[in-house]
């Protein structure tokens, strides 16, 4: 089931997805050759803390960290570690934060230093496949056209796109229902409704789609090795069309 959210409630999810946009512009301004991706966890669960909420996905199904940091061939949930960042590495940054009772949650993909042009292409891709299944979080619209939107840029530009890990619902939980794939059919799948709060998240490889968990249990890999890129933002479907809630500042 489907929770719609009164305005009251999409205020209170501002709310949480403003202290994660704090937290992910200034996790982004750290990122640089030389630091570590623990020493940016650890900023993160700072920062939201100082502003009176909780890391999110600390403790969230035994998740042992309060940010996620997947570099390259990482997809997402990578663990933080002694992990030096260097020239050339793209670094995926996704946060969440619980402030009274609602959660918020976005992500982002960076470049540490000077990357290749296929990297810049494929945060490119990526990033704009995000803004375009974001304009048709609409009323009226049905789920699979978020879902075709990102697959049909992301396939047009020659990568592919995660099928294993999709967005989801979000509010007084991290993740409730509905389910959204990064592939689909347009026209397809339940209708979008005023009120429903989503997070909506491309993961796009450079090569294939499949995936490979590490021994930790945690981060997604690519089979091939080759580089993907993750960016998530939680909005809100208003009658007047969506409004991204954890828009970086
Ligand atoms: N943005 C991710 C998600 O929605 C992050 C979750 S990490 C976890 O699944 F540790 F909380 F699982
Ligand atoms: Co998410």
């Amino acid at each position: 089931m489907v929770i719609l959210k009164q305005r009251s409630e999409i205020d209170k999810i501002r709310a949480s997805n403003a202290i994660v946009a704090e937290v992910l512009v200034a996790l982004k301004e750290k990122v640089k050759e030389g630091i570590t991706t623990r020493q940016l966890d650890r900023l993160s669960e700072e920062l939201v803390l100082k502003k009176g909420a909780k890391p999110a996905f600390k403790g969230y199904r035994g998740y042992p960290f309060s940010l996620c940091a997947s570099v390259n061939d990482e997809i997402i949930h990578g663990l933080p570690s002694e992990r030096v960042l260097v020239d050339g590495d793209i670094i995926g940054l996704d946060f969440g934060a619980c402030y009274k009772g609602y959660y918020g949650d976005a992500a982002l993909t960076v470049p540490v230093g000077t990357i290749s042009p296929e990297a810049v292409r494929l945060l490119q891709a990526t990033e704009e496949s995000l803004v375009l299944a974001i304009r048709e979080a609409r009323v009226g619209n049905r789920l699979g056209d978020i879902s075709a939107a990102v697959q049909g840029h992301v396939e047009t530009a020659g990568f592919s796109v995660v099928r294993d890990f999709v967005g989801h619902g979000i509010g007084r939980n991290l993740h409730e229902e509905p389910q959204i794939p990064n592939y689909g059919v347009q026209g397809r799948g339940i209708k979008l409704k005023a009120g429903m709060v989503l997070a909506i998240e491309p993961m796009v490889n450079v090569g294939s789609y499949k995936i490979k968990m590490r021994p930790d249990g945690w981060t997604a890999v690519t089979a091939d090795g080759k580089l993907s890129a993750h960016f998530e933002h939680t909005i809100a479907i208003t009658e007047n069309g969506p409004e991204i809630l954890s828009r970086l500042q």
